[in-house]
C-alpha cells in the first residue's frame, strides 16, 4: 500500500486509489499517518476529530471510526492483507507502516540522502525528493484545525528543500532556469531571507543588478514593517557585494556548467504525480469587499482573527463541494474543482460552493462584508507541485480572476462554458460580453441568479424523447417485482452501468410497467448525493419524510412528533436522537426500526424503493440496506442504480443472496443506437456523419444526445418547426464538455498504467476517444478493459 500526505490524502492499492470515505475517516487516517509507527493518544485523536469538543460517548465513536478505517483498509486487499495495520496501543492507536509506504517518509529519506552529499548530482537528488510532492500537503483537510499546524510544518520542510535545490542549481550555473520560479516563490514568502537572497543572486547573474537591489529593499521593508527587524548579516553582505559588482558573485569560470541533469530527466515519472496533466476543470475566485472598513472598526488582532475564521469557513465550504482551495491571495481565495482529480460535475460543484460561501459570509458578518465571485470552466494544466504557486494554471485561472474583479459586491459571475455546463441546475442571466485584459476578443459571461433544480435534466431540450432496447432487462425487473409480491419477501436488484448508459431511464420504464400490474406498487425513491451536508441516510430520509408527511420546514419537535414513538428514525433525518446511546446500540435500533417501518409500509400494498446512484452511498447506508434486505418479510422490491465503482468499494455487494441480483447494463447495440438516432432526429442524416456519431457515442445514449446537442449549437443541425435540416459538420466532432467530464472522471479512477496510456491522448487536445489514443500509441494494444 502507498499512503500519501504530500498533496491530497491518498491511499493507493494495486495501482488504484482507495476511496477513503467521509471526512472523519480521512482525518483519523491523516492524524495516524503524520505520526506513523508511533502511538497517537486517543485524546489527541478525539481533538482532531471533534475540534469543538467530542460528543457524549466520544471514545465509543472514536472506536467505531477506527474499526471502520481498519475495515476500509482491510477490504482494499483482496482476501485481506493479513497484517495488523492499525494497532491498539494504550493510550491510543498506532499505524504500522513498512519502509517507503508513506510519501512523507520517502521524502525525509531522500532529503537525508541529498543532504549527505553522496549523490553525484545534488540538484537531481533534491529534485527527486521534491518529486514526492503532489500539491499542498493534506490539501483536502486544509480546513481541519488539527491539520493546520502540521500543514505549516510540512510546507516549511518543503521550502527548506527547495532552497537547498536552488543552492545546488546556482552552484552549477543554472541560474537562467530559476528566475521565474524564484520570483514566484519569493513573492509568496517575503520574509524568507535565504530565498530572497537566491533571487537577488539569479537576478544579478542575469545582468539585472537594479532589480536585485530592489528585491533587497523590498525584503527589508517587509522585515521592518512586519517584524521590526533589519535583514540578517548574509543578506546585507549580499547587497553590498551586488552594489560593488564583487567578482565573488560571478560563477567561477572553472566551475563546469553541468547540463540539465540527465539523471533527473531519465527518472521514471509516475503517472498522475509529476507529469503535468491537462484537465477540464472549473476555477473559482472569491474576494472580500469591505474588509478594509472592517479593519478600521476593530483592532488589527481582532480583524485578523475574524478574517481567519472567515477563511476557514470558506475553505470548508469549498471542500464540502469537493473543491481544492488553491491559495489565498490577499483577501482573495482561489479554488479548483475537477483538479487535481477530475470530477464529472465540476461546474455545478463550483457554483454550489459559491452560493454556500456567500450565505456563510452573510451569516457571519451580515451586510458588513460582501463577496465577489468569478467562476470559469476550461482546460487547466495540473502541474507538478510547486510551493506557494498554484498547481493549476491556464487561461481559465486568469479569466476567473478577471471575472471576480468585474463582479459587483455580492455577485457571482460565471464564464460561458460554466454557464453551459450548469444548464437546468442554476438560473443565469443572459450572456454579456466583457473585456478581459490580455485576451483578444471579449469574454462572454453571465450572472448567477439562483438555483433551479437538484439534478440536471438530461437530454437536449430540442430532441425528441424515445426509448429503445432494454426489453430483456425490463422483463427481468418486472419478473423480480412479481416474485417479491408473490413471496412476500424483500428482493434487491442493482442496476450497474457507466454514466449515461441508461440506468435511470430503465428504472423509469420499469415504474411505468409495474404501474400496470395488479397489484401496482407504492413507488418511493431517494437519491444518494456525491457531496453536501447530511448525506449519510439522505435517500431513506426522503422516503421517510414522504411517508410520514414531514416537511423540510418542520422544527425538530414537530418532526419527533411525526415519528410517533419511533424516535430513533430521526437519525435518518440527521436529528440527534441517539444522545447517550452507544453508537453500536443506536445503529442496531435504527436498523430494527427501518425493518419494522418497511414491513408496515408494505403490509397493505407492495412497495418498490428506488435508491439512485448508490456508488455515492456511504458504508452506513449500505449496511442498513443489506439489513433491510435480509430481514424484511413483506412484498418489497429494492431497486438500486449505481456506477461500477460501487463494486470497488463493496466487491460483495448483493452477492451470495438468493434474493439479490445484479444487472449490468451494457451499451446499446449498434442497431439500437441507430434506432435511437433515428428517433431523436427525424430526418435523414448523411451517412458519414451518422457513422461518426454512432462510433463516437460508443452505444452510450447520453453521449449520443450530447453530440447532437453540439451539432445543434454549431448550427450543423437545425430544426424549423417539425423539420430538421442536417449539414455535414463544419469541424471535427470533439467530445463535448459534458462527455469529456464523464470520461475524465472515469479515467481518474483507473490504475496508473492504463491512465498513463490514456493521458497520451491529452496531446491531441480535448479528445479522449479510444480510436485516436490507440493510433497515438503506434498501434500498440492498450488495455482498455478498465474503461469498458
Ligand atoms: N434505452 C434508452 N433509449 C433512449 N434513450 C435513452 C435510453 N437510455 C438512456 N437514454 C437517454 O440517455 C440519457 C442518459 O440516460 P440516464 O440518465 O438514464 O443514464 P444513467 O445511466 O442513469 O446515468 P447516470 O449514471 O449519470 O445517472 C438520458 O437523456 C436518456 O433519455
Ligand atoms: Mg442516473
Amino acid at each position: 500500500m502507498e499512503f500519501r500526505v504530500l498533496g491530497p490524502l491518498e491511499v493507493e492499492v494495486h495501482g488504484g486509489l482507495l476511496p477513503l470515505g467521509g471526512v472523519k475517516q480521512r482525518i483519523l487516517l491523516a492524524a495516524l499517518l503524520l505520526e506513523a509507527n508511533r502511538v497517537v493518544s486517543a485524546e489527541r485523536l478525539l481533538g482532531a476529530l471533534w475540534p469543538e469538543g467530542p460528543p457524549p460517548g466520544g471514545s465509543k465513536a472514536l472506536q467505531m471510526h477506527v474499526s471502520q478505517l481498519r475495515k476500509t483498509l482491510e477490504q482494499a486487499v483482496p482476501g485481506g492483507s493479513g497484517r495488523e495495520l492499525i494497532a491498539t496501543r494504550p493510550p491510543g492507536y498506532l499505524i504500522a507502516l513498512e519502509r517507503d509506504e508513506l510519501d512523507l517518509s520517502v521524502f525525509e529519506r531522500l532529503v537525508n540522502e541529498a543532504r549527505s552529499g553522496a549523490a553525484i548530482d545534488t540538484a537531481a537528488a533534491w529534485r527527486r525528493a521534491l518529486g514526492q510532492w503532489r500539491g499542498p500537503p493534506l490539501a483536502d483537510l486544509y480546513a481541519e484545525p488539527f491539520a493546520r499546524a502540521e500543514i505549516a510544518r510540512l510546507e516549511s520542510m518543503r521550502l527548506d528543500a527547495l532552497e537547498e535545490l536552488f543552492e545546488s542549481e546556482l552552484a552549477c550555473g543554472r541560474h537562467h532556469d530559476l528566475v521565474a520560479e524564484l520570483e514566484g516563490l519569493a513573492a509568496e514568502h517575503p520574509l524568507r531571507e535565504r530565498l530572497r537572497g537566491q533571487l537577488m543572486l539569479v537576478l544579478y547573474r542575469s545582468g539585472r543588478q537594479a532589480q536585485a537591489l530592489e528585491v533587497y529593499q523590498d525584503t527589508r521593508r517587509h522585515l521592518v514593517e512586519e517584524l521590526g527587524i533589519e535583514p540578517g548579516r548574509p543578506l546585507q553582505d549580499l547587497e553590498r557585494a551586488v552594489l560593488q559588482h564583487d567578482p565573488a558573485l560571478d560563477l567561477s569560470a572553472a566551475t563546469p556548467v553541468a547540463p540539465a541533469s540527465v539523471e533527473a530527466q531519465s527518472q521514471p515519472v509516475e503517472p498522475g504525480r509529476q507529469r503535468p496533466e491537462r484537465k477540464l476543470a472549473t476555477v473559482l475566485f472569491a474576494d472580500l469587499v469591505g474588509s478594509t472598513e472592517l479593519g478600521e472598526q476593530h483592532d488589527p488582532e481582532r480583524t485578523r482573527a475574524l478574517l481567519e475564521r472567515f477563511y476557514d469557513a470558506m475553505a470548508a465550504e469549498i471542500a464540502a463541494s469537493g473543491g481544492t482551495t488553491e491559495k489565498f491571495v490577499g483577501d482573495a481565495i482561489m479554488a479548483a474543482f475537477g483538479a487535481p482529480v477530475a470530477l464529472e460535475d465540476h461546474a455545478t460543484r463550483a457554483l454550489h460552493a459559491a452560493v454556500a460561501m456567500r450565505a456563510r459570509l452573510e451569516e457571519q458578518f451580515g451586510a458588513k462584508l460582501a463577496l465577489r465571485v468569478g467562476v470559469c470552466t476550461g482546460e487547466v494544466v495540473v502541474g507538478p507541485a510547486r510551493e506557494g504557486s498554484s498547481f493549476v494554471t491556464g487561461d481559465s485561472v486568469n479569466v476567473a480572476a478577471r471575472l471576480e474583479q468585474l463582479a459587483e459586491p455580492g455577485e457571482i459571475l460565471v464564464g460561458e462554458r460554466t454557464a453551459a455546463a450548469v444548464r437546468g441546475i442554476f438560473e443565469l442571466s443572459e450572456l454579456m460580453a466583457v473585456d478581459v485584459r490580455g485576451k483578444r476578443g471579449r469574454v462572454r459571461c453571465a450572472r448567477l441568479l439562483g438555483p433551479l433544480a437538484a439534478q440536471q435534466p438530461r437530454g437536449a431540450p430540442m430532441l425528441r424523447r424515445t426509448f429503445v432496447g432494454r426489453a430483456a432487462e425490463l422483463e427481468l425487473l418486472r419478473a423480480t417485482y412479481l416474485r417479491a409480491v408473490q413471496e412476500e419477501g424483500a428482493h434487491l436488484v442493482t442496476i450497474l452501468g457507466e454514466a449515461g448508459v441508461g440506468k435511470t431511464s430503465l428504472v423509469g420504464a420499469l415504474a411505468e410497467a409495474v404501474s400496470r400490474e395488479s397489484p401496482p406498487p407504492r413507488w418511493r425513491s431517494g437519491r444518494c448525493a456525491a457531496y453536501g451536508r447530511g448525506l449519510t441516510f439522505r435517500p431513506l430520509g426522503e422516503i421517510l419524510k414522504e411517508y410520514l408527511g414531514i416537511l423540510d420546514s418542520d422544527p425538530p419537535t414537530a418532526v419527533r412528533q411525526s415519528l410517533g414513538g419511533r424516535d430513533i428514525l430521526g437519525l435518518t433525518l440527521d436529528i440527534d436522537v441517539a444522545q447517550d446511546l452507544a453508537p453500536i446500540v443506536a445503529r442496531e435500533r435504527l436498523h430494527d426500526a427501518w425493518v419494522e417501518l418497511f414491513e408496515e409500509m408494505a403490509a397493505s400494498e407492495p412497495v418498490v424503493i428506488l435508491v439512485e446512484d448508490l456508488h455515492w452511498a456511504n458504508e452506513e447506508l449500505l449496511d442498513l440496506l443489506e439489513r433491510i434486505l435480509a430481514e424484511v418479510r413483506a412484498s418489497l422490491l429494492l431497486v438500486a442504480t449505481a456506477r461500477p465503482e460501487l463494486l470497488d468499494r463493496r466487491p460483495g455487494w448483493g452477492g451470495g443472496r438468493r434474493n439479490a441480483i445484479t444487472l449490468a447494463l451494457e451499451p446499446l447495440s449498434r442497431e439500437e443506437s441507430a434506432r435511437l438516432l433515428g428517433g431523436l432526429v427525424d430526418a435523414p442524416v448523411p451517412a458519414r456523419l451518422r457513422r461518426l456519431l454512432l462510433e463516437r457515442a460508443e452505444g452510450n445514449p447520453f453521449f449520443l444526445e450530447e453530440l447532437l446537442a453540439t451539432l445543434i449549437d454549431r448550427g450543423d443541425l437545425e430544426r424549423r418547426g417539425d423539420e430538421w435540416s442536417v449539414r455535414e459538420p463544419t469541424a471535427d466532432l470533439a467530445a463535448p464538455d459534458s462527455v469529456q467530464a464523464v470520461l475524465a472522471a472515469r479515467i481518474d479512477l483507473l490504475p496508473p498504467g492504463a491512465k498513463a496510456a490514456l493521458q497520451a491522448a491529452a496531446v491531441i487536445g480535448r479528445t479522449f476517444w479510444a480510436g485516436p489514443v490507440r493510433e497515438l500509441l503506434g498501434g500498440e494494444e492498450v488495455d482498455f478493459r478498465g474503461l469498458e
